[in-house]
């Protein structure tokens, strides 16, 4: 039985955000609630605003919770390329996690690629679809005929020598002070690469810098149809909430190995 609202949770590397999702329209159904990432970023530090997301929420029930690295098992952090390295190899399901409110990992590409595929510009869509996301790092989420191949880590592809994330996320925009003339060009050699790796019928683009769209996707010329994430930066949190039923990595979701307590 599926509640009516469920608390995603998605967290960044400069914020925590969280609100209630109505699952069977796909929305945020309350304000957006932000609290800055913790610097730096570690476990307990983390854990302590993930309490205080849930408190202002007063919610009980399951979560579904998105992080910024590999997830196994709905649970385990594998990667943390942009948080404290001490994530690796935490049961953030334990941590984050209580009896009455047990928590369920999705990578944040994963997360938000579930939300677009289900509700948003990837409806329908047969083929490969490719959903990246673009903000302090570059998440992927890629879809087969509706099918997610879970925790792709294609914003470390290598380009030119560098790891892509670091030359086209949009990090480097405020870092460098650059200008979308001067990112675009970044974006379009990682669309490029990604293009010819994949061969995918579409790109869903999303993260922050999906809000203006507009100003700099006429900068990009690509084969491949390019769209903006339809959830624009709201499909984190609604695809964090779908995680927690829905299976994304061979594991039901809200019920892995391991004991979730009463819930
Ligand atoms: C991480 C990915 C994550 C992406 C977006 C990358 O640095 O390795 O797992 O999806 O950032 O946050």
């Amino acid at each position: 039985m599926t509640r009516d609202l469920i608390l995603g949770v998605d967290i960044g590397g400069s914020g925590m955000k969280a609100a209630l999702v109505d699952l069977e329209q796909g929305v945020m159904a309350s304000k957006r609630h932000r609290v800055k990432t913790p610097r730096p970023a570690r476990p307990e530090a983390m854990a302590a605003v993930f309490d205080e997301l849930k408190a202002h929420f007063d919610y009980r029930g399951p979560i579904g919770c998105t992080f910024p690295g590999v997830i196994q098992n709905s649970a385990i952090v594998k990667t943390a390329a942009n948080l404290d390295a001490s994530w690796v190899e935490v049961n953030a399901a334990d941590l984050f996690g209580t009896p009455d409110s047990p928590v369920t990992l999705i990578n944040d590409g994963d997360a938000a690629g579930l939300a677009e595929m289900e509700h948003g510009a990837g409806q329908g869509v047969a083929g490969t679809v490719v959903m990246i996301t673009i903000g302090t790092g570059l998440g992927t989420a890629v879809f087969t005929d509706g099918h997610l191949v879970a925790n792709t880590e294609f914003g470390h592809i290598e380009i030119n020598g560098l790891d892509a994330e670091t030359r086209a996320s949009s990090r480097v925009i405020d870092d460098f002070g650059l200008s979308f003339e001067q990112w675009a060009p970044r974006m379009q050699t990682y669309l490029e690469t990604m293009e010819q790796l994949l061969w995918p019928n579409l790109f869903i683009l999303g993260g922050g810098i999906s809000k203006q769209f507009e100003e700099w996707s006429p900068l990009i010329s690509i084969e491949t149809p390019v769209v903006a994430a339809s959830g624009r930066n709201g499909a984190g949190i609604v695809g964090a909430a779908m995680a927690s039923v829905l299976a994304t990595d061979g594991h039901e979701a809200g019920q892995p190995e391991r004991a979730r307590g009463a819930g």
